[in-house]
Formats: structure tokens, sequence, C-alpha cells
């Protein structure tokens, strides 16, 4: 979570060692943990920023991090027992993160393929009273992988971790140890970066380290040209290079981390080779997903932030709100993202926390296309040539394609001044080929389908006797598809997971059902972003907005 920065620079000192100064290797080609024989779902659940706090006490203060009662304080601001809504100042009660961990394992855990855990799992250090030792961060750490493990490791569904501000590498490796795959683990404990294949042969998940491109981490160089040994540069290096080895085993691949890639959160060197790497290779990044805002939203980096006449982002406004920014930004596009040139998007997608602070606890859970695998079983035979057959297919399109330069546009007098003669985005990228029929643009095997969210709109009503309950809050998918197109192709939601109003089919509207996005491909992510560019589209962008902020603090 942002805007929390004394603790974080505090601790950052002390482990400046660990994280300035990794001596990296380049990883060879890694295979995840052997999953056992298992059908796949088409499924994974993305679940983020889940700041677990034992020293939450029911009915405590919130002015007291939700730690004491301080007398004086009114009933309303008095802790819930499974946490404290729209809190700004507390963190989740292990009655949440158990419960979530119990729910999921209930209603989840049979009905996915993978877990993305995109970090902060230590409470808050605000509390003078009670300072938060770097073992209570490890322990609380621990606790939290032991229950990722039980409730998903145990039953052959990855998990993949990524670090926040507040960790450190080597006790890391350690914690996650039944997540990272041994090949990943010397890496790991240089860089806390790495590589999973999810589903081997077939899709990855990479898990970035984003301190190392963070703009408060005061211990790197924030990914300078020429520093060799930066750590945001020798990263960059290493995702390269799995990048071009996934792309010649034709391996799609989802990119997680903390803290998401956006020009105010990370250097704008680390933004730039962040950009242009998204986008030269597109054809194998099937989306990127991020948390650490706790706010529910969506952006695109695009080809036009690599050009040094484009100063746009960087003018941006940080006093306005995330919504302000993502409209003014919308409203620049044309009336349909058919007018794009989707060669120069990339997608992000930030997730709400589990955390009430500052809303409500949150997760949601992806599809995409397993079509023609479905009866697909990891290690079987059989669908295997279908695979293969995919796989051949796309790489021998891609061979066909013609080649273009990213940055083309930049040369001459610019980029020799003393401004950008350092840049990135001045020197000479590898040529790009794009794709208009990959995953990411174009609905085919491994393609992101959409997404369910879950939220607890009640969190501040239930006790000891009254269990909390998880409901839908939003999906993204077309109300026709719920029930599968024709029966033919798998259901998205498990049917039992959907609201009762949705479990028939034939339904036409719901609330439930606010953007009907045919898919998650980047032309339908832009496609929604042209829409809620549109002013008159004045209902959408409001529930837009609801979805962010869910009626609280707008950031
Ligand atoms: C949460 O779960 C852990 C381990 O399963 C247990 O030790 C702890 O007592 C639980 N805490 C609460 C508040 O339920
Ligand atoms: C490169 O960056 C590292 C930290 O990221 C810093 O310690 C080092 O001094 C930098 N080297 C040069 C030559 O600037
Ligand atoms: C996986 O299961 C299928 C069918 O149940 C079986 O034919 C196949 O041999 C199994 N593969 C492995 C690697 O166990
Ligand atoms: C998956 O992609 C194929 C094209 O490769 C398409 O025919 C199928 O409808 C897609 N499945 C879903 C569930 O969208
Ligand atoms: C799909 O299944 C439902 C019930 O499961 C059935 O009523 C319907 O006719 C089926 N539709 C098609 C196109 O087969």
């Amino acid at each position: 979570m942002k805007k929390r920065i004394p603790w974080l620079a505090g601790l950052l000192l002390e482990c400046v060692h660990v994280l300035a100064a990794p001596s990296q290797v380049v990883l060879d080609s890694v295979k995840g943990p052997s999953p056992p024989n298992r059908t796949l779902h088409g499924r994974f659940l993305h679940i983020t920023d889940m700041h677990p706090d034992p020293y939450f006490v029911t009915g405590s203060s919130q002015s007291s991090q939700c730690h004491r009662r301080s007398p004086g304080d009114s009933d309303e601001q008095r802790a819930g027992y499974y946490g404290t809504p729209f809190s700004e100042y507390c963190d989740s009660p292990l009655t949440l993160t158990n419960f979530t961990f119990d729910f999921l394992d209930d209603h989840w855990s049979s009905e996915i393929d993978f877990v993305i855990w995109t970090g902060d799992n230590a409470r808050h250090d605000e509390d003078d009273m009670i300072p938060r030792p770097l073992d209570e961060i490890f322990d609380l750490n621990r606790a939290v992988a032991k229950k990722m493990e039980d409730v998903f490791v145990r039953k052959g569904i990855p998990v993949v971790p990524s670090l926040g501000p507040n960790d450190i590498t080597n006790e890391f490796a350690s914690i996650w140890d039944t997540f990272i795959p041994p090949a990943s683990s010397k890496t790991f404990r240089q860089g806390a970066y790495y590589a999973v294949e999810v589903i081997p042969d077939a899709l990855a998940a990479i898990s970035l380290n984003t301190m190392y491109f963070y703009h408060n981490n005061k211990a790197v160089d924030g990914c300078l040209f020429g520093n060799s040994s930066d750590p945001g540069n020798l990263q960059f290096e290493w995702l390269e290079e799995q990048l071009e080895m996934f792309r010649a085993r034709q391996v799609q691949v989802w990119i997680t981390g903390h803290v998401p890639p956006h020009i105010t959160h990370f250097f704008p060197e680390c933004y730039y080779r962040y950009t242009e790497l998204s986008l030269r290779y597109q054809d194998i990044i099937l989306g990127n997903l991020f948390g650490h805002l706790n706010v529910d939203h969506f952006y695109y980096v695009e080809a036009a932030d690599l050009k040094v006449s484009h100063e746009g982002d960087t003018l941006l406004s940080q006093s306005t709100t995330i919504f302000d920014d993502l409209m003014t930004k919308f409203e620049g596009l044309p009336k349909t993202s058919a007018h794009l040139n989707h060669d120069d998007y990339a997608v992000v997608s930030v997730s709400p926390s589990l955390v009430p602070n500052p809303y409500l606890p949150t997760f949601r859970v992806f599809s995409y296309n397993i079509s023609g695998l479905e009866s697909f079983s990891v290690g079987a035979v059989g669908k295997d040539e279908y695979l293969q057959k995919t796989k051949k297919e796309r790489t021998s399109r891609w061979n066909h394609l013609p080649y273009r330069h990213g940055n083309h546009e930049n040369s001459g007098t610019q980029c020799r001044s003393a401004s950008y003669r350092d840049s990135w985005r001045c020197k000479r990228f590898q040529p790009w080929r794009s794709d208009g029929r990959a995953p990411s643009r174009q609905n085919s095997l491994w393609s992101p389908l959409g997404y369910a969210q879950y939220y607890m709109p009640k969190l501040g009503e239930y006790d000891e006797e009254d269990e909390p309950k998880f409901k839908l809050e939003y999906l993204t998918y077309p109300l026709s598809s719920l029930h599968g197109i024709d029966n033919v192709t798998e259901i998205p939601v498990p049917l039992a997971n959907l609201p009762k109003s949705l479990r028939q089919a034939g339904v036409t509207k719901s609330k439930f059902a606010p953007y009907e996005l045919r898919d998650l491909t980047i032309p339908s992510w832009l496609d929604l972003a042209c829409k809620l560019g549109k002013p008159r589209e004045e209902k959408l962008r409001k529930r837009f907005k609801k979805f962010m902020y869910m009626g609280g603090k707008e950031t």
C-alpha cells in the first residue's frame, strides 16, 4: 500500500545490501514444480495485499490501528470482528485472512489451475506502541505461505507469489520454498524474480521484483542507461531472455508483480524498458497483473510513451484521483479502438486488495481459453498434438511477420541533446514483430476471457456468531457466455459461485454484468477504455468508479 513511506525507507536502509547488490546469473529454461496429473479448468485466482495483523483487536479504535481502545472514540470508529470496512488505518484481522482461505478452499480450490499472489503479507508498521520487528514480517509471511500451501499447493495448484516492498530475498527463498522451482531458486535468492510454468510447456507466470523499479527505493539506480550493475537493469535483461526463450517455445506468459508499471510509481527509465518489452513481446504476453494500490482499475502502456517528444504522462497531476487520471487519458481516445493501432498497446490490470483498507476485502478469478483441451490432463496424451499444432502455427505465422522499429521516430537532434542522449528511449531496441492473431490480441488458446470479482459488502456487520459472506461484485463477461456457448465451450464461472439470479440461462440484463466484454484481449480492453472516454457514457463511468472505490474515499 502506498503512502507508507517512513517505515519503508527505514526497512530499506536495513536491507540495502540485500536489495542493492545482487550479482546475478541468467536463468535458463525453467520447468515449474511438476503438477500432478490434473484436469484444467481454464481459471486462476488473483489475490493481493492481504496485510494480516495478529494484534488486531475487535472493538478497538481505528485511531490505534485497531490495536486497542482509545477513550472518546465514537462507536462507528470501532474495529469489527472480521475487520473494519473502509478503514484508513487498520489491517486485516486473522479472522478475515483465515476465513478467506477457508472460503477459497471450499469454493474455489477445485475450480482453478493456479494462483497469482501479488504481495504484501505483513501488517503496516504505524503503531509506535507495537513496532514491527523484521522477525514478525517473516512470521506473518510464513503463516500466510503455510495457508497457501495447505489450500492450494497440496492439491497440485501452483502458487506464484511476488515480493512487496517489505521483504528480504533470502528469507523469502526459504519461506516460499514450495512455490519456487528449484532451478529458479538461485536467481530468486539474488534478485527475487523468477518464472514458473504453471502449465508445463504451455503457460508460464513471470513474477517480477518491482522493488528494483519502484521510485521510492533509494537503494537502486532506477535502470539508468549505462549502469549494467543496477538491479533494475539486470532484471530487465533477465526478463528479456525469459521472454525470448518462452517465445521460441511458444509458451504464453502472464507478467505479475506488486507495484504496477506506471510512470508515477516506476523510475522513468524502468518504465520505458517495461513498456518497450511489453510491446515487443505482445505476442506471448497475455497480460500484466499487479496490486499495491488497493484500487480496482486497468490502464494501458503505449508505444507513444517511448517517444522523446511525448511527455504527456509525466505531466499528469498527482493530486487528482486515479479515476480522474484515467478518464483524462481515455477521453483522448478515438470513438472505437478500431481506430487505434493495437500493436502499440499493452494492458495492465490492477486488482483491489484483500485488506479492507481503504475499501472492502476483494479477490478475483480469471478465466482463459482452453477450448480444445477441456479434457486435457497435464501429462496425458491425446490433446498434446493439438497443443503442438497450435504452437507450430503460431511460430510459423510469427516468423513471416514484418519487422518494425518500436522507437524509430526517436532520432536526430532530440536524441543528441543531453536530456535524452542517455535515455533508453534513444537506444536502438530490437525490432518488433506484432501479431494481430496472438492470444493477447484475438481470442484463441490461452487468451484471457474475463474475470469475476468477489467482495464482502457487509464486512462490518459480522460477528463471532455470524459467518461472513463473499459475494459477486461484478463480472466482465457477456451474460450470454455464462452458461457456455451452445453448451460446447467451458463455463467461465462455476454456476454454484454465481448469485441465484444468474444461475439460470437466458438472463439478458443484470447489475453484475456492466461491461459484457467478449474477452480480455487488448482490443476488448481498449474498446472499454474508448467507451469510458466518452463523457456521455455517464452511467458506465459511474459504475466503473463505484467498482474502483466501492463508495469509499476517492484516491
Ligand atoms: C488462523 O489460523 C491459524 C492457523 O491455521 C491459527 O493458528 C489461528 O489461531 C487462526 N486465528 C484466528 C483468529 O482464527
Ligand atoms: C549503478 O547502480 C547501483 C545501484 O543500483 C549503484 O550502487 C552504482 O553506484 C551505480 N553505478 C554507477 C556506475 O553509477
Ligand atoms: C494422466 O492421466 C491420464 C488419464 O487419467 C493417464 O492416461 C496418463 O498416463 C496420466 N499421466 C501421467 C503423467 O501420470
Ligand atoms: C477459444 O478460442 C477458439 C479459437 O482458437 C474459439 O473458437 C473458442 O470459441 C474460444 N473459446 C472460448 C471459450 O471463448
Ligand atoms: C444447453 O443445455 C440446456 C440445459 O442444460 C438445454 O436446455 C439447452 O437446450 C442446451 N442448448 C443447446 C444449444 O444445446
